[in-house]
C-alpha cells in the first residue's frame, strides 16, 4: 500500500485515484498526520502539492518520522519542496510563475521515467521552484524554465518532481506513478473489487458479531443500495433497511425501490410512509435552507421512530437489539474531512442523514468508506445490482422539494414528478443518459401566457437542467441535441397539466450551482 500525505493541493485526491486505478491500495492523510497512528505499513509515500511556500514560517511539514521510514518517497510540487527543505536544498520564488502545459526533458536514466522516453508533456502549477539541489541528489529532468524539474537520491530512493503527474493534462502521468508504486516501491496490483468484497464481508461479520442487528437508510441511489446489498451478504436478515417516503420523491420511486431491494435483492425492507407529515411541515415554506432543514430533521425523526419500532419488535421475539447504523459514506467524504485546509463557506446545507448517528447512539458501519464512486459501481456490479440502478444520476436528499421553487404543495409535486419522468424517459430513449451526469426538471412558480387550441393559458414554467461534470464541484451545461430537446418540450407541455412553457438552463457551475435551491 501507498501512503499519500496531503499538503492541501486541489489535486491531492487525484493521486489517490490514479494509484487505486493501478490496482494498488492507498490511503490519504493530512500532511500533519502522526505516522505512529498509521494502521498499515506503507511500501512508499507520496507527498502532494500544496498552496504554501515551504520556507514560510507557517508552512505545513510532514512528521519527522517520515524520513526514517526507509521506504521510497515521491514529492510532487510542494512535496518536492518539502524534500528540499528537509534534505538540504533551497527553494526560491520563480521569475516566471508557471501555470499550464510544459515539456519535461528527461536528462538522466531513472526508474521513475522508465518507458516514458526523452520528453514528457506535463502540467505545471507553481510559484516557487527548486534553486539548489538537496544533498546527495541528482537532476533527472528539466524544463525550459525549471532546471530542476525532477530530482532523485538513488540510494535513499527519494524522488521529487515539480509537475503534477496525477492530472489528465499530464497524459502519461499514470505511467510515472506506476513506475513509482510498482517498480520502485514494489507494490503488487492486488486491490480488486472481488478481494474487497471478501475482505469487507469478513470485517462486517467480525464487527457485528453473531447476534447483533443493523439498520440503515436506503434511498434508491447507488451508494445506499450497494451498502445494503453488502450488509445483506454479510449478515442476512439481521440487516434492516428503512426507506422514508418523504412525499417529495420521484415518480413511483417507493414502488421501484421496494421491487428492487425487497423483491429482487431479498433485503429486509421497511417503507415508512411519511409523505403527509413532510408535506404538512413544508406548507407555506419557500426559503430553500428552511426546506432543507425541515426535511433533514423530519427524516431523522421518522427514521428513529422506525428503528425503535423494529427494535421493539425484535425484542418481543427475544432477538438481539439493533446496535449498528449503516452509513453509505464514500472515500471523497472521508478525504473531505481529513484534507489539509481551512474552513470554507457554506453554500448549501447538504442533507445526507447527517444528524442521525448522534441521535441514535448506535455504532456506525461504513463499508464503502474506502471507495470512490466508480469503485462502488464496480462493487454493485459484482453484487448483482442492476446496471440501470448502478448508473443512476445522483438525487439530492431533499428531493423534489428543492426542484420546486417556492411553496411545495401536493399539486406542485405532481407537476414536478410528471415532468421529471418525461425528461428521464426521453433521455434514456435517446441513449444520452450515460453521457449526462445529472438531468432534472425545475418547476418555476412564475406564470406565463400561452395559447392552447383557441384558449389563452396562464401557466407555470419548467426549466430543464442537464449538466456534465466529473466531481459535481464544477459543472457545465450539457449541449443537448435540438431534436431531443424539442421532443421533451413537446411532451411536457402536452402531457403535464399546468405547464405551458419549457426553458433550458444554460448556466455553468460556478457561478450557478447544479440544483436551483
Ligand atoms: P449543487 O446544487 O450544490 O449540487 O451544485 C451538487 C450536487 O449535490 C447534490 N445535492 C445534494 N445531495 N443532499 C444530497 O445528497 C443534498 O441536500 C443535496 N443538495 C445538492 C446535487 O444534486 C448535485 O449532484
Amino acid at each position: 500500500a501507498i501512503l499519500i500525505l496531503d499538503f492541501g493541493s486541489q489535486y491531492s485526491h487525484l493521486i489517490t485515484r490514479r494509484i487505486r486505478s493501478l490496482g494498488i491500495y492507498c490511503e490519504m492523510q493530512a500532511c500533519t498526520f502522526k505516522l505512529s497512528e498509521l494502521k498499515f505499513k506503507p511500501k512508499g509515500v507520496i507527498l502532494s502539492g500544496g498552496p504554501n511556500s515551504v520556507f514560510d514560517a507557517d508552512a505545513p511539514h510532514a512528521d519527522q518520522a517520515l524520513w526514517n521510514l526507509g521506504v521510497p518517497i515521491l514529492g510532487i510540487c510542494y512535496g518536492l519542496q518539502e524534500v528540499a527543505y528537509k534534505l538540504g536544498g533551497e527553494v526560491a520564488p520563480c521569475e516566471h510563475r508557471e501555470y499550464g502545459s510544459a515539456t519535461v526533458s528527461v536528462t538522466e536514466k531513472s526508474a521513475l521515467f522508465e518507458g516514458l522516453g526523452d520528453s514528457l508533456d506535463v502540467w505545471m502549477s507553481h510559484g516557487d521552484q527548486l534553486s539548489r539541489l538537496p544533498t546527495d541528489f541528482r537532476i533527472i529532468a528539466n524544463t525550459r524554465t525549471a532546471p530542476l524539474a525532477a530530482i532523485e537520491n538513488t540510494a535513499a530512493r527519494i524522488f521529487g518532481i515539480q509537475f503534477h503527474p496525477e492530472v489528465t493534462h499530464t497524459p502519461r502521468g499514470t505511467q510515472l506513478l506506476s513506475n513509482f508504486a510498482k517498480t520502485i516501491c514494489g507494490c503488487k496490483p492486488t486491490w480488486t473489487m472481488e478481494s474487497f468484497v471478501d475482505k469487507e464481508v469478513e470485517r462486517i461479520r467480525q464487527l457485528v458479531g453473531p447476534t447483533a442487528q443493523v439498520v440503515g437508510a436506503v434511498s434508491g441511489g447507488v451508494d445506499s443500495t450497494v451498502a445494503a446489498v453488502l450488509m445483506k451478504r454479510a449478515i442476512g436478515d439481521r440487516f434492516h433497511a428503512i426507506l422514508v417516503d418523504n412525499g417529495v420523491m420521484r415518480w413511483k420511486e417507493c414502488e421501484t425501490v421496494k421491487a428492487t431491494l425487497q423483491e429482487k435483492l431479498g433485503i429486509n425492507l421497511v417503507v415508512a410512509d411519511a409523505a403527509e407529515l413532510f408535506l404538512g411541515r413544508l406548507k407555506g415554506v419557500i426559503d430553500p435552507e428552511k426546506k432543507r432543514k425541515i426535511i433533514g430533521l423530519s427524516f431523522i425523526e421518522i427514521f428513529e421512530q422506525e428503528a425503535s419500532r423494529i427494535d421493539e419488535e425484535l425484542a418481543s421475539h427475544g432477538e438481539s437489539k439493533i446496535q449498528y447504523l449503516l452509513q453509505g459514506t464514500l472515500y471523497p467524504d472521508v478525504i473531505e474531512s481529513i484534507s489539509f485546509k481551512g474552513p470554507s463557506a457554506t453554500i448549501k446545507t447538504h442533507h445526507n442523514v447527517g444528524g442521525l448517528p448522534e441521535k441514535l447512539k448506535m455504532k456506525i458501519i461504513e463499508p464503502l468508506r474506502e471507495l470512490f464512486k466508480d469503485e462502488v459501481r464496480a462493487l454493485g456490479s459484482i453484487l448483482g445490482v442492476d446496471e440501470e440502478l448502478i448508473w443512476r444520476h445522483p438525487f439530492p436528499g431533499p428531493g423534489l422539494a428543492i426542484r420546486i421553487l417556492g411553496e411545495v404543495t401536493p399539486s406542485q409535486v405532481e407537476i414536478a414528478r410528471k415532468a421529471d419522468k418525461i425528461l428521464i424517459e426521453e433521455i434514456r430513449t435517446a441513449e444520452l443518459y450515460k453521457n449526462i451526469s445529472q438531468a432534472f426538471c425545475v418547476l418555476l412558480p412564475v406564470l406565463a401566457v400561452g395559447v392552447m387550441g383557441d384558449q389563452r393559458t396562464y401557466e407555470q414554467v419548467i426549466a430543464i437542467r442537464c449538466v456534465e461534470t466529473t466531481d459535481f464541484m464544477t459543472a457545465d451545461w450539457y449541449p443537448f441535441p435540438y431534436d431531443v430537446l424539442k421532443r421533451i418540450s413537446g411532451r411536457i407541455t402536452n402531457e403535464v397539466r399546468g405547464v405551458n412553457r419549457v426553458v433550458y438552463d444554460v448556466s455553468s457551475k460556478p457561478p450557478a450551482t447544479i440544483e436551483w435551491e
